[in-house]
């Protein structure tokens, strides 16, 4: 095939037109409602045991941020106001970049995982003090109440044996304790979906949705009627969602996944995924590009940054002809194949965006049918934050959807949301 014609292609393998919204959003809701009665459903929509905060939650807290392979640890003092004051914050990754360790891999334990975490609190947590520890653990969890939570399974290609069907707090205590660390009490446990929602709502009561649009994605809401018989903030684990039209090339990346079949619409959104979807396309691609063809089948992963870039190229595309150069080795690219290479990466992260619009749509109209008043969709994530045109892209598809009425949906950047949310669930 001709690079113009495998464009013309991929343009329509992975264009999501209104239509096609609509449709997932009310396949959405269909999958919300049933699972929130235990029926059949790839929505999980999981409770949380949270409701939202009052806003007058204070004091000390220490708080674990653990959903991908880096852990932040803050230390935090809830103010008057919703003021957050970060008072220390560590950092580290559970995997070493120059190989020493992965407490991640197949090969790690879940007492190494959690003493690795317990250790850098011992850090964080003066002593002579006692404070409250929330937890931000963004993988799917059956919660049994706010500070017990059973890992359902991995996602983000996590391998650690020992913690899947195992109680997470309980993993977490019994690391404080062998530290001997009797000054920080577990409080709460949370996915960082609910974080963001509840960080965002100590400040404005309005914000009904959180969601994560970074390494994994995921979407959480206020349900006003839980079957529980109280308002209640529900994970639904929406990464999981498979109510969509799979491109040839998602088949392949899910395929070759750890988990084929699930986290179906997180495949076609994640930062995690989006790289390794464009390195799919270009592989199998490869004989398009005539005589850069052996260069294309080695592709290697393409990086969040180098994604970003393409993304925003114009001109002479000095930013895709860098990619090629560096990491294809590709010196002297014909133009069309720079303009491909470059169209594809816009319409991965377009097609991200607008998927994940589908899945806000179904969620505000669950909600509030008619969209009558103000919502706020908070939302954290390397993607929602850098990748160029996503908030617009997102925009863009909820007007088409609703026209006038997508004015009173509210997109916005709650940084830290993961972190902060568990420091205030732990005051909650
Ligand atoms: C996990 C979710 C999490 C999301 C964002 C997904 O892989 O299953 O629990 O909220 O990533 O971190």
């Amino acid at each position: 095939m001709a690079p113009s014609a495998l464009l013309t292609s991929l343009e329509k393998e992975f264009s999501v037109d209104a239509k096609m919204l609509l449709a997932i959003s009310r396949e959405f809701i269909r999958q919300m409602e049933a699972g929130l009665l235990g029926q059949k459903s790839s929505l999980k929509m999981l409770p949380s045991f949270v409701g939202g905060p009052t806003g007058k939650e204070r004091g000390a807290v220490i708080a674990v941020d653990f959903g991908g392979t880096n852990v932040r640890i803050l230390r935090a003092e809830l103010g008057a106001g919703g003021a957050v004051n970060i008072a220390a914050i560590d950092r580290f990754p559970l995997k070493d970049p120059n190989g020493k360790y992965d407490h991640t891999g197949a090969n790690a334990t879940a007492e190494h995982l959690f003493d690795c975490i317990a250790e850098r609190i011992a850090k964080i947590a003066p002593e002579g003090k006692t404070y409250k520890l929330g937890h931000t653990f963004s993988f799917p969890c059956r919660q049994l109440s706010i500070d017990r939570a059973v890992l359902i399974h991995w996602t983000k290609e996590f391998k650690t044996p020992g913690v899947e069907g195992q109680e997470i707090g309980a993993l977490l205590e019994a690391a404080l304790k062998r530290r001997g660390l009797d000054r920080v009490v577990p409080a709460a446990i949370i996915n960082d979906t609910v974080g963001t929602q509840l960080t965002a709502a100590f400040k404005d009561p309005e914000v009904d949705v959180g969601s994560i649009c970074g390494t994994g994605h995921n979407t959480c809401y206020l349900e006003p009627k839980h079957p529980l018989g109280r308002p209640m903030i529900v994970n639904m684990e929406s990464g999981n969602f498979d109510g969509l039209t799979h491109s040839k090339y998602d088949a392949i990346l899910d395929k070759a996944s750890d988990r084929p079949g699930a986290q179906k619409l997180e495949k076609m959104v994640a930062g995690y995924y989006l790289g390794r979807l464009m390195q799919t396309v270009l592989r199998t691609e490869a004989r398009c590009f005539a005589n850069d063809a052996s260069a294309f089948e080695k592709c290697p992963v393409v990086e969040g940054r180098e994604l970003d870039s393409m993304i925003a190229d114009s001109g002479d595309f000095p930013a895709t002809r860098a990619f090629l150069k560096d990491r294809l080795g590709i010196t002297a690219p014909t133009s069309e194949s720079v303009f491909l290479v470059q169209r594809l990466a816009k319409l991965l992260g377009k097609r991200a965006a607008r998927l994940v619009a589908g899945s806000f749509a179904g969620t505000i109209q669950k909600i509030d049918p008619e969209i009558t008043r103000r919502h706020v969709i908070a939302i954290d994530g390397s993607l929602y934050e850098k990748m160029p045109n996503y908030d617009a892209n997102i925009r863009e598809a909820l007007h088409e959807m609703f026209g006038q009425k997508a004015d009173r949906i509210e997109t916005v950047l709650a940084k830290d949301g993961s972190g902060v949310g568990a420091a205030i669930a732990a005051a909650v």
